[in-house]
């Protein structure tokens, strides 16, 4: 096969690899923000070229630059500089006038920049619309501990009803960093506050931080995954976190909690990461989702806290015979949980009799916010798999008050006689179980 054809081969697949994200993206709200490196930076063209793939591609964008640089570059010009107190930036007038002229700049770069459309480059042919305007209003941060922090402000409302017509027409919305107050004033925000807010007044379906810096664990591995909780603590724990980074991360956690199913962050100085992010299934940045990490696996000495939580309400009812802390740490290996974002919700226990060919299912338990959801369903597949894995050939179960869901699962009634020895010898006569059992 010559070159030529093997890399249109390829082609032919990556493209049609991407088609289910195409589908899957189009028509969707994707909030993107990206710092005034990017603007500044050598790959700052290519970056808009996807931009402008993105929009060909019916993806709705709102597009929130910073500035930061600019800004810095601006009052450096003017011989001051940014006072920052406590991690704060005091916006005061001569810093507002930089704020003001460095967004502006960006803006017309960007509009400029995806206004092209000569023949042969990569937007030929194209026509992007982009839209501006006062859709966020600002309020002051004001004082704090006794610091005036002037013209910088916090994101008051978003006028999402405005921003999404503008979307509707096909065009491309452009945010600044700025807000703009009832009383006719402007407001230095952050570009991630400003993306966290507008994405979470839009209900977007994606928020995506192109960072300067990459989300790491502690031994510098990029985090794939996190929930907001887990963002929190990361935000907690670790103190050398870039400021611009844990703002991003705060936002995206703040953003998770108010709806946007998705927020990527990505490095911005990978060349066309946007793109393969979205349309490949190698992500390679930090994913950051609302939904709840949900895991069924054998229980650790940790969960011992957490299952206890769980049975001791159905103890009290007498649904469940007591088990003793005590108990429960030594027979944790017997236990399978399922565990949604941290914490224990569901847990069932196995108790093999080997010389009996059987083993008992006990302690199942589902929390009940939890229930009529197939979950003690699906415990019981675990359960039953890890039984035959283990070459057990029946599972017996002793119930008082849950007979009918084990019956209807394929648990048949069974005299006392059939429990192995040491099981009949521990029967609880006071507690009148009923046995049932289940061949697998
Ligand atoms: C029994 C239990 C584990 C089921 O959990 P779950 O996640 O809701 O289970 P599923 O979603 O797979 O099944 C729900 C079905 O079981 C039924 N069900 C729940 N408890 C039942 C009971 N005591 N008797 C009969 N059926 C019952 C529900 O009505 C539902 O059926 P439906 O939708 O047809 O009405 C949960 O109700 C529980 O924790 N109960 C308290 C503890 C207990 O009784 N454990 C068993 C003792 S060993």
């Amino acid at each position: 096969m010559s070159k030529r054809s093997k890399s249109t081969t390829e082609f032919v697949d990556w493209f049609r690899q991407s088609s289910p994200y195409i589908h899957a993206h189009r028509g969707k709200v994707f909030v993107l923000s990206f710092g005034g490196e990017a603007v500044s930076g050598d790959g700052f063209a290519n970056l808009v070229h996807d931009i402008a793939l993105l929009n060909g591609l019916g993806i709705r964008l709102v597009l929130v630059p910073g500035a930061r640089p600019q800004i810095e570059q601006q009052l450096a010009d003017r011989g001051a500089d940014m006072q920052v107190v406590n991690g704060l930036r005091v916006t005061d007038d001569a810093a507002l006038a930089s704020v003001k002229e460095a967004n502006g700049v960006v803006r017309v770069e960007i509009e400029a920049l995806l206004s092209m459309g000569l023949a042969n480059s990569p937007m030929a042919g194209v026509r992007i619309r982009v839209g501006s305007g006062n859709f966020v209003t600002a309020k002051p941060l004001g004082v704090i501990d006794g610091v005036d922090y002037r013209h910088t402000g916090e994101v008051r409302r978003v006028d999402a009803e405005a921003l999404r017509r503008l979307l509707d027409s096909g065009s491309i919305a452009l945010l600044p960093g700025l807000g703009y107050s009832p009383t006719g004033e402007v407001f230095n925000l952050s570009a991630a506050d400003v993306a966290g807010a507008v994405a979470a007044a839009l209900g977007a379906d994606k928020l995506i931080f192109l960072t300067e810096n990459k989300t790491t664990d502690g031994r510098g591995r990029v985090i794939s995954s996190m929930v907001p909780r887990e963002v929190d603590q990361l935000l907690a724990r670790r103190k050398n976190i870039p400021e611009e980074l844990s703002r991003v991360l705060h936002n995206a956690a703040v953003a998770c909690r108010a709806g946007v199913n998705r927020v990527h962050i990505l490095d911005r100085h990978h060349d066309g990461i946007l793109v393969s992010e979205l349309f490949t299934r190698d992500g390679a940045g930090t994913l950051i989702t609302a939904e709840p990490y949900e895991v069924t696996r054998t229980a650790r000495i940790e969960d011992v806290g957490g299952i206890l939580e769980l049975i001791a309400p159905m103890e009290s009812a007498g649904v469940l015979v007591k088990r003793s802390r005590e108990l429960l740490e030594q027979e944790i290996a017997q236990f399978t949980v399922v565990e949604r974002d941290g914490a224990v919700i569901a847990c069932a226990a196995l108790y093999p009799f080997a010389d009996d060919g059987l083993a008992e299912l006990a302690c199942v338990a589902v929390h009940p916010d939890y229930r009529q959801a197939g979950r003690g369903d699906a415990l019981l597949r675990h359960i039953e798999a890890t039984a035959s894995a283990l070459g057990i050939g029946g599972l017996f179960v002793l119930s008082t008050r849950t007979t009918h869901w084990f019956r209807e699962r394929g648990f048949q009634n069974a005299p006392i006689e059939r429990l192995p020895k040491r099981r009949r010898d521990l029967y609880n006569w006071r507690r009148g179980s009923k046995v049932f059992i289940k061949t697998l």
